[in-house]
């Protein structure tokens, strides 16, 4: 049989997304090679990059060979050249407008502290070590993409800005089912996140969550937390989750804090799914302030690479690909956001090489143990 072959379509975007998108191919393709798949690359402008070329931040023919892709790989987008456009014309826009076109409605964002990670933590290592939790982030819906919104002359002067957060039953259906069916394949346990106490929408989000539960997922336990409550939660006791499911702003927010636990934004994957195609992007931005110096941490966008491949099918590839990651990290190989006395600091294309390094072992022992 001749091994598959994947179409991904590349859009590095802007800042460091280039620098971490180039890191993560290198790594895929290892993987490829050594798991017997090919993949095939197609590389195209999206945000800032897009907007200078083609004065759109996701013109019709990126997003048109995106939907024909097996999946698609994004860097970040945005910087301070493009912070003076506004609206549709922000780099920011085309990735929702992606989002949305891609029908990718649950972004998948786990957040695990390995050991050798504990001590790089902002908060004390006995708090943290073994966090291990799913955030499933809402993403194409609610105060994101809710209408109507507007900025508009005020009656007694000054303006007024309105957005609206919006979820019918469907859109909360369909993303909690992801979260449970997640649940059951972790520790069963999950947390619906909501602000039920002053929220229409939260009050509907908590019924259907409720009633999708106990039709087909009672055998998991399910708990309800207000938003706030939950942001100081993942800072004192994050051990306590295991899913938790949530709306695209509260999601947005809860997954920064929790990605901080790990001690850097650089280590948290993210893929989102629900649609046709998959998007696969690191959580982290385009942090235009190291851009181009080889300091970005490639690891969230390798490990985006990883759930691709999981998503695709290729799961030894993927398995083989986070051991890379954390035999590189246990070696003690720290980009400069993790970084700490005793470590080995190390660049962008220097953790790939690192990663690599343990993704070749995998194979090998995989290899002598068959
Ligand atoms: C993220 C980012 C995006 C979001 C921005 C860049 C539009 O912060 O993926 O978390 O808010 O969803
Ligand atoms: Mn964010």
């Amino acid at each position: 049989m001749s091994p598959s072959t994947y179409s991904i379509v590349l859009l590095p975007g802007d800042g460091v997304g280039t620098e971490v998108t180039q890191e993560a191919v290198t790594v895929l393709n290892l993987a490829a090679g050594l798991a017997n798949f090919a993949l095939e690359y197609e590389e195209l402008p999206v945000g800032g990059a897009a907007i200078d070329l083609h004065k759109d931040p996701l013109p019709d023919s990126v997003l048109e060979r995106c939907l024909a892709a097996n999946a698609v790989m994004l860097g970040a987008v945005g910087g301070p050249r493009w912070d003076h456009l506004t609206g549709a014309m922000r780099p920011e826009s085309g990735l929702l407008k992606l989002r949305k076109a891609l029908g990718a409605f649950a972004n998948l964002r786990p957040v695990a502290v390995p050991d050798s990670l504990a001590d790089a933590s902002p908060l004390r290592a006995d708090a943290v070590r073994g966090t291990d939790l799913l955030v499933v982030r809402e993403l194409t819906g609610g105060i994101y993409f809710g209408e109507p919104k507007g900025r508009e002359p005020a009656e007694n002067g000054g303006e007024r800005a309105y957005n609206t957060m919006v979820y019918s039953t469907e859109e909360i259906d369909r993303v909690a089912r992801v979260a449970f069916e997640w649940t059951g394949k972790r520790r069963r346990k999950i947390t619906s996140v909501d602000k039920a106490n002053v929220l229409v929408v939260s009050q509907l989000w908590r019924d259907v969550v409720q009633q999708l539960h106990q039709a087909e997922f009672s055998d998991l336990e399910l708990q309800h937390m207000y938003v706030d409550n939950a942001a100081m939660q993942l800072v004192l006791n994050p051990r306590q989750f295991d899913v938790i499911v949530t709306g695209n702003l509260f999601g947005d927010i809860l997954s920064d804090a929790a990605a901080t636990l790990g001690g850097s934004l650089g280590l948290l994957p993210s893929a989102s799914v629900g649609g046709p195609v998959g998007l696969f992007e690191p959580v982290h931005g385009s942090a235009p302030d190291i851009a181009g110096q080889g300091k970005a941490n490639p690891v969230a966008a390798i490990l985006s690479a990883g759930m691709m491949l999981d998503y695709l099918g290729e799961t030894d590839a993927a398995a083989a690909i986070r051991h890379g990651v954390e035999s590189a990290l246990d070696a003690g190989a720290r980009t400069a956001d993790l970084c700490r006395e005793g470590h080995r600091r190390v660049s962008t294309t220097e953790m790939g090489s690192e990663i690599r390094r343990g993704i070749t072992e995998y194979f090998n022992r995989h290899r002598t143990a068959n």
